[in-house]
């Protein structure tokens, strides 16, 4: 099959190429920058602009739609050009996919939808959310996509999927997430900053695992469902500063600092319809999948005296 992928370029985008690929199947990369690998299509498109979408993804047999402003702080920075791309963007990619029959569509949305949950439990897809309750606007953004995606399945016949993905973490993220941030300050001798008392958890998520859900997802009976896709090990941040600082040999202090306002609180997550439906769960450990990380990020750590 020839598969699109928008944010094909992008950190777990670049992921899911190479496992599409890895089963055989052709792949276009769908970015405004170029892919890491050049056994691949590529167009060079912005989500935006609905006619060059249109174009450059024709004769797609399906799409994977990843192209977003994805970093929070970004999205608190500028709200509105976070909504074009993560609304606007995700709207043409329909409107593409239907116009140019494309037989499969799957949106990258986040777990994050989970933050204004009541009660206890771990949430599952059908868990209900209240529109009123307070969350991040980028978070707002993936909930509007994921609503686009069903007006699109319900009212066009379009076979979308959405895949809520929890927290990725492996080779080519982003250098301003936690993993980087550490490793980075842990080279330079600097403290590790905890906000709060670190004893908050993750299920951090080797992104490898995440790529591969992508592959199962292509399963007939995904059409029309949501799966989340999260971790299965809760780490906490205390643990993931003293792991960076025994792999990288470091000495740096660990120091406590005052909570961010508008962190997800990590409202527990239960992955067991994707286990269920597609067989898939995390095969990546996190002690094995952080070494393979910090392993990566010091390799790609710029020069002395440089910073990213
Ligand atoms: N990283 C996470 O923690 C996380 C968690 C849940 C969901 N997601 C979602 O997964 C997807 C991928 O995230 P990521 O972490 O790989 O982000 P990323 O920033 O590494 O990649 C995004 C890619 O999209 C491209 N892009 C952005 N705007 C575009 C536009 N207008 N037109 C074309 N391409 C555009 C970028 O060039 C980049 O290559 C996003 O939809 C994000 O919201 C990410």
């Amino acid at each position: 099959m020839l598969i699109g992928v928008t944010g094909g370029a992008g950190f777990i985008g670049s992921h899911v190429v190479d496992a599409l690929l890895e089963v055989g199947h052709r792949v276009r990369v769908l970015d405004l920058r170029l892919p890491h690998r050049e056994d691949v299509e590529f167009q060079q498109v912005d989500v935006r602009d609905r006619e060059a979408l249109l174009e450059a993804t024709r004769g797609l047999n399906v799409l994977f739609h990843l192209a977003a402003v994805a970093d929070v702080e970004e999205v608190s920075r500028d709200p509105i050009s976070a909504m074009v791309a993560n609304v606007g963007g995700t709207v043409c990619a329909l409107e593409a996919a239907l116009r140019n029959e494309i037989g499969r569509f799957f949106l990258a949305s986040t777990v994050w939808v989970y933050s204004s949950l009541a009660g206890e439990g771990p949430a599952h897809e059908e868990s209900p959310f209240s529109v009123s309750a307070p969350r991040h606007i980028y978070t707002t953004s993936k909930l509007a996509a994921e609503m686009l995606c069903h007006d699109y399945g319900h009212r066009y016949g379009l076979p979308v999927t959405v895949l809520r993905y929890g927290i990725p973490y492996g080779p080519r993220m982003r250098p301003a997430l936690v993993i980087p941030t550490f490793v980075r300050r842990a080279l330079a001798g600097e403290p590790l900053l905890v906000a709060g008392d670190g004893t908050q958890s993750r299920r951090f998520l080797y992104v490898g695992d995440l790529a591969r859900a992508h592959v199962l997802a292509l399963a007939p009976r995904a059409i029309g469902q949501t799966y989340n896709l999260d971790g299965a090990e809760p780490v906490t941040i205390l643990r993931l500063a003293e792991a960076v600082r025994r792999l990288t040999g470091s000495c740096s202090a660990i120091q406590f600092v005052p909570e961010r306002g508008g962190d997800y609180r990590g409202h527990e997550t239960s992955s067991d319809k994707a286990r269920r439906e597609l067989g898939w769960e995390p095969q990546v450990d996190f002690d094995t999948g952080l070494a393979i990380t910090v392993r990566w990020l010091i390799e790609h750590s710029p020069p002395p005296g440089r910073r990213p």
